[in-house]
């Protein structure tokens, strides 16, 4: 069996953070052995940013608002190669990346979608499953290409719909199982020769 690999991982936040934080946990946890080397938000004054800041991991900020896409991707784009991770990781990333960008890391990227994919991609994907009348979803872990959720799937896992579930029961229920998954998912990783 091959020694698992301890990956120097970027992310890439919007928000809330609560997908960092576990990789935060697993990581100081030694679950994984993956490192957060670095983590990139778009926006300011969110909470993922005070979870770096609470556990000492290093940050960037680099506007999108009011930026043209290409700019800013270009400036993400600059600030990941100087980092040279071996894993970019999209937890809560707002943000379909450019072409320039997914071919400058081909199968370096990976995202996390609350859905079991390829079923509802894009926006309120727990909504869409609710809507459609499923039984189950889920969450998937996948390598980013140029499309919106739609490259190769590393791992998924489901959950049961109730009947009495909205949005937020749904979206809270299964927020811990995409924790999980994206730990889980990192593990894979450290454990194959994907790269
Ligand atoms: C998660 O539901 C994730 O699947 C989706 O955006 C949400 C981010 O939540 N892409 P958080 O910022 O990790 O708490």
């Amino acid at each position: 069996m091959t020694k698992a690999k301890s990956l120097k991982l970027v992310v890439l936040v919007s928000g809330r953070g609560s997908n960092l934080q576990a990789i935060i946990d697993a990581s100081e946890k030694k679950t994984i052995q993956s490192q957060i080397i670095h983590v990139i938000s778009n926006k300011e004054g969110v909470l993922s940013l005070e979870r770096c800041q609470k556990h000492g991991i290093p940050y960037s900020v680099i506007p999108s608002k009011g930026k043209e896409r290409d700019v800013f991707f270009d400036e993400v784009l600059n600030k990941v190669k100087s980092l040279n991770p071996d894993l970019i990781v999209l937890a809560g990333f707002m943000k379909i990346l450019p072409e320039k960008f997914v071919k400058a890391f081909e199968n370096q990227i990976i995202n996390i979608h609350p859905s079991l994919l390829p079923k509802f991609t894009g926006l309120n994907a727990q909504k869409q499953a609710l809507e459609a009348g499923e039984t189950k979803t889920g969450c998937t872990v996948h390598f980013v290409d140029e499309g919106c959720d739609t490259g190769p799937v590393i791992l998924q896992k489901e959950i049961e719909i109730d009947p009495k579930d909205t949005e937020e029961t749904l979206s809270a229920r299964l927020l811990p199982v995409e924790h999980e998954c994206f730990v889980e998912a990192i593990l894979k990783l450290e454990n194959q020769e994907l790269f």
